[in-house]
């Protein structure tokens, strides 16, 4: 286990000294299939892979769960011992923010949108923990999760714009048996809510049946959406959207050669849950 950047370097600047290929995966804790799955796909591009465990103070805002956020090291490290992780990196807060840090790292426009919206300081966050990790593991490869498709997107946009030299692989969403993605916060649903949930999965999944029926037009889509989720009880919805798939501005009309997201953002009690699928037409 790493736990300074120091230790990080001198890893990554010996791999590479020996011709070896660090791939990237950056995680909170927590870890579930959906982080295994990453682990796997990273494998497949890289000689060496290291796994960042590091709960991000900065990409949760003040009224947001940084303190309940759920955390299982022993189980985390048993868990990628058994998928062959050559090294974890696992970073105390002030190792990575000392008292006097003040640089950070922001995709302008496309961390207002969405998940933006709602959580103002989230994207600036995480593109500056995504930024210092890759800084201090210099990675080849890092890849990342569809689950947070703007996220995805961000980062993808940061390292165009930034010129980090770093291939970004992006993963598709792991999902439970019912349909559920997996999510390290999926723990704050109760029996009923984990049920309930499911119906964003099959409200994405109604969508993209109306658009292999010939549905182009994505107000008609959302509706439909918002009807299914609306009807749920316990579900507080927050947005259903449909963007192109860089920018993710919104569209009113689907047209073929182009790739989209579905976007669904809810509330089931504690728990807030984004889920989505990619449309290629
Ligand atoms: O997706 C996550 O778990 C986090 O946002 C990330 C990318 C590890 C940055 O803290």
């Amino acid at each position: 286990m790493l736990n300074s950047v120091h230790e990080v370097h001198n890893y990554s600047r010996q791999a590479r000294s020996l011709g070896k290929k660090i791939g990237l995966v950056p995680t909170m804790g927590y870890l579930h299939e959906g982080h295994l799955s990453l682990v796997r796909e990273v494998k497949k591009h890289c000689d060496l892979v290291v796994v960042s465990i590091f709960v991000n103070p900065t990409q949760f805002s003040p009224n947001e769960d940084l303190d309940s956020y759920p955390r299982d090291l022993d189980r985390d490290i048993k868990l990628l011992e058994k998928e062959g992780v050559n090294a974890v990196f696992y970073p105390q807060p002030e190792e990575i923010y000392p008292g006097n840090y003040s640089t950070f790292v922001d995709v302008e426009e496309l961390n207002k949108r969405f998940e933006g919206s709602t959580r103002p300081t989230h994207f600036r966050g995480v593109t500056t923990v995504v930024s210092i990790l890759f800084n201090a593991v210099s990675p080849n490869v890092a890849v990342f999760g569809q689950k947070d498709a703007q996220q995805a997107a961000i980062i993808k946009k940061m390292v165009k714009d930034l010129k980090f030299d770093i291939d970004i692989i992006i993963a598709p969403i792991i999902r439970e048996d019912s349909g559920l993605a997996m999510s390290s916060r999926n723990i704050y649903l109760s029996e009923e809510e984990r049920s309930d949930a499911t119906i964003l999965f099959r409200a994405l999944r109604h969508a993209k049946f109306l658009i292999d029926q010939g549905e182009r037009n994505t107000a008609e889509i959302k509706k439909h959406m918002m009807d299914m989720i609306n009807a749920v009880n316990s579900a507080s919805l927050d947005y259903v959207a449909v963007v192109e798939s860089e920018l993710f501005l919104e569209v009113d009309e689907l047209v073929e050669g182009s790739e989209y997201f579905i976007l669904v953002a809810c509330r089931f009690g504690k728990a807030r849950l984004i889920d989505n699928f990619l449309i290629a037409l």
